[in-house]
């Protein structure tokens, strides 16, 4: 199986390892099924056959999320593929990707296609970028992608370990990286307003695009992990 399950209709699937300013990035997409049947796929990996496979298995792909503006690479490939489907974007990406038809625009609360099932918010406060978190209501999982990097330092060589480890990515105390950390200087009350969302979430579990996911302390990680909003 391509695909680990998480807890009951919510998937997660480990992508390629990408080169990131000279990292190797481990990547990770997330797949909700939802009540209809219908498969909700956050920030979309490459395909491959036996993914295809998996994923027919489950249901029907409807819903792809890009929720932030740097993570969009294979939306095309699965429009391709799925046709039919439905690609909602993060604020800044439908500039950058001209040559695809977004559906719309991801909002502060949730699509009344997923509402009953997965909650939203854009996590604001920076002018750098704003990213899209979800909530699976069910399984109590935070979906974020780039707001908490949380490597093994395994994954990196002796140069690049206390690099990452001044970013602030490394577990157990993974965090927003630097550079995107400092650039909430005059949006932290902002930024604040959504964690406080999330931590009233009370998240279980807490999946993110790049290192190690946080499973059964979620709510204890959120805050250790965004003090420096505080
Ligand atoms: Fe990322």
């Amino acid at each position: 199986m391509q695909l680990k399950n998480v807890d009951k209709n919510i998937w997660v699937y480990d992508g390629d390892t990408v080169n990131f300013h000279g990292f190797p990035f481990s990547t990770r997409m997330t797949v909700i099924q939802l009540r209809n049947g219908s498969l909700w796929i956050h920030s979309p990996e490459k395909l491959n056959k036996a993914l295809k496979e998996e994923l027919a298995e489950l249901g029907k792909v409807e819903y792809l999320i890009s929720p932030n503006k740097l993570h969009h690479l294979f939306l095309s490939e699965w429009l391709s593929v799925y046709p039919d489907a439905k690609c909602y974007a993060a604020s800044g990406l439908a500039q950058k990707r001209h040559d695809i038809n977004f559906t719309k625009q991801l909002t502060n609360s949730s699509e009344k296609e997923w509402e009953d099932e997965i909650e939203q918010i854009i996590f604001q406060g920076s002018p750098l970028m704003e990213e899209v978190v979800f909530f699976h209501v069910s399984s109590k999982t935070l979906i974020l992608t780039d707001l908490i990097e949380n490597f093994n330092s395994t994954a990196f060589n002796w140069w690049q370990k206390p690099i990452a480890w001044l970013t602030g990515i490394l577990s157990p105390n993974g965090k927003t990286p630097i550079d995107w950390r400092l650039s909430f200087l005059f949006g932290k009350a902002k930024a604040r307003v959504t964690f406080d969302k999330m931590l009233d979430w009370k998240p279980a579990n807490i999946i993110i695009s790049h290192g190690e996911c946080i499973i059964g302390n979620g709510s204890e990680f959120l805050i250790k992990s965004f003090r420096w909003l505080h």
